[in-house]
């Protein structure tokens, strides 16, 4: 049986409300229980794998872990609860958009039957709005309609969160994927609907520590983590190198060039790039991608992806990206992904757009910081 590999490309294609500020002070147990999630709260942190703590649960602003979990290095995916009481979601982290959504209990594409749906009629702090959106992805598309009510991510209890429940998912390609929704961490720019995104109530309503978020990706299935309001330093070796954000939309830098050999083989004079944490792999421009596919000796395989024959991982060159003059090498085995024993697939893929995406690929190999007070993006050599 031929699998097909889903890999996904979650950057919106296209292109904001009143704050309910959270009783500071008051012990967050305290608050969990006034708004009945302390029972949901607790139950999920004894079934949750890997989690860590950074913060007892006594001040309002919090550094908190957000456990992912890691299906096939394509997807990397957490868990938030919405609504009063919660209902359970699992949603990628997708630094590449801005808006959250999940399936509505009305849609009735595949891609929403084989997943949570919300029932709004089942959450008593559920707000409804009349406006429709829309919106495309890299790959996949949804449609929906916007409300509002209570997020969880982690112990983080943001209120008042506008959020869109799909009404149409069309195509197949969201119908295996292991996530229901997407929780867009990108910039308000991007938010359509004008929806404030996630990140930015948890800034308002002061649940943060800090305004910023950090993301390490792992191999394995579990011990990947968005940490919220803070940097964890076992996660990475050396100094963070900081590059500020050229355009706040995506979480968007400039590249100085792509090296292979020491000879620059792309970006040539500079280019622009996004972190994405919800693309698979390392998107560019086609000509420069298969530049990049040529030096490295991958050719071109099924499913739009080019193979590399995994004995030969010893003969091939670093791809060596430089940012802000600092040189981020991903070594043969950061950009392959391994299929089969000998079968190998390049982790380089064509996108549509001049824009470079160093999606989880490139994130795997560097904690990425996105920090949102002083708009710079922090990448240190993971652990
Ligand atoms: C091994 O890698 C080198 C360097 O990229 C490439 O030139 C060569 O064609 C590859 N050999 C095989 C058998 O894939
Ligand atoms: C990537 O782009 C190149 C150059 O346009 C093209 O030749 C190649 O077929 C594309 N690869 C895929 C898998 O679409």
């Amino acid at each position: 049986m031929k699998c097909l590999a889903v890999l996904f490309t979650i950057v919106a294609l296209t292109e904001c409300i009143t704050k309910v500020p959270l009783e500071r002070g008051k012990k967050l147990r305290d608050i969990l229980r006034e708004r009945n999630l302390l029972e949901a709260f607790l139950q999920r942190y004894r079934y949750d794998i890997g989690t860590k703590y950074h913060s007892t649960l006594s001040s309002a602003a919090q550094v908190v872990d957000e456990p992912l979990l890691n299906s096939l290095d394509t997807e990397y995916y957490g868990t938030i609860y919405i609504g009063t009481p919660p209902q359970r979601f699992t949603v990628v982290f997708d630094t590449g958009s801005s808006n959250l959504w999940v399936p509505s209990i009305d849609c009735s594409s595949s891609a929403c039957r084989n997943h949570q749906r919300f029932n709004p009629s089942q959450s008593s702090t559920f707000q409804s709005t009349q406006q429709t959106i829309s919106i495309e992805y890299g790959t996949g598309s949804m449609e929906g309609i916007l409300g509002y009510d209570t997020v969880m991510v982690s112990s983080l209890t943001d209120v008042h969160q506008m959020f869109a429940l799909s009404t149409s998912e069309p195509g197949f390609i969201f119908v295996y994927s292991k996530f229901d929704g997407i929780l867009g961490l990108g910039y308000p720019s991007y938010a359509v609907g004008g929806a404030t995104p996630v990140f930015d109530n948890m800034m308002s309503e002061g649940l943060v520590q800090q305004d910023l978020f950090s993301v390490y990706l792992s191999r394995e299935t579990t011990g990947s983590v968005v940490i919220f309001g803070g940097i964890d330093e076992s996660y990475f070796t050396g100094s963070v190198n900081w590059i500020p954000v050229t355009e706040q939309g995506y979480w968007q830098i400039a590249m100085d060039s792509i090296l292979v050999n020491g000879q620059e083989i792309a970006c040539s004079g500079g280019c622009q790039a996004i972190v994405d944490t919800g693309t698979s792999l390392l998107a560019g421009p086609p000509a420069s991608i298969t530049k990049i596919q040529n030096a490295i000796g991958a050719t071109p395989g099924n499913y739009d992806q080019y193979d590399i024959n995994c004995n030969n991982l010893s003969n091939m060159p670093d791809v060596v990206f430089v940012i802000n003059g600092i040189q981020y090498p991903l070594t043969p085995s950061a950009y392959t992904n391994q299929v089969m024993q000998a079968d190998c697939t390049s982790g380089f893929q064509n996108t549509s757009g001049d824009l470079w995406i160093l999606g989880d690929v490139f994130i795997r190999e560097y904690y990425s910081i996105f920090d949102r007070a002083n708009n710079r993006v922090g990448l240190a050599k993971a652990v």
